[in-house]
């Protein structure tokens, strides 16, 4: 299965990132706006291999984990999953806060916040 990016981190100012979505799937984005958290989730394009024991965050001093026991960018499937405050949404463009990928990181797809999920399963929304 072949993985199509929806979008790319188009720039990143300190904690505030601009996220562009690709204009023929903007129609999906109708009504993000009423979540204040997204969650994404992008592509470690800039990673390479990984190892399956790590020093989380790269620090020696850290216990050895394994790699599904961290959040570590070196893994089988270089997949990021961040979830950000939605800043503001205009046309295919989204203003998010917190989000921890470089400029230039394809992101592969958007869903509100799981919370919110929980309560729609328990009947709240
Ligand atoms: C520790 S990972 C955690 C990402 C996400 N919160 C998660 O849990 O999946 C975040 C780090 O990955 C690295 N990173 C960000 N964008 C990247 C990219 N496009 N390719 C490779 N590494 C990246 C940066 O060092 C960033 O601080």
């Amino acid at each position: 299965m072949e993985l199509r990016p929806i979008g790319v981190v188009r720039s990143v100012r300190g904690d505030v990132s601009e996220i562009e979505i690709r204009p023929e799937l903007a129609e999906g984005l109708f009504r993000l706006e009423e979540n204040e958290k997204v969650l994404i989730l992008f592509i470690f394009d800039r990673s390479e291999g990984y190892d399956l024991k790590v020093h989380p965050k790269g620090d020696p001093r850290n216990p050895l984990a394994g790699v599904f026991a961290t959040r570590s960018p070196r893994r089988p499937n270089p997949i990021g999953a961040t979830v950000v405050r939605l800043l503001q949404l205009e046309g295919n463009v989204l203003t998010v806060e917190g989000l921890d990928a470089w400029e230039g990181t394809p992101v592969v797809d958007i869903k509100p916040d799981h919370r919110r999920d929980i309560l729609h399963t328990a009947g709240k929304f």
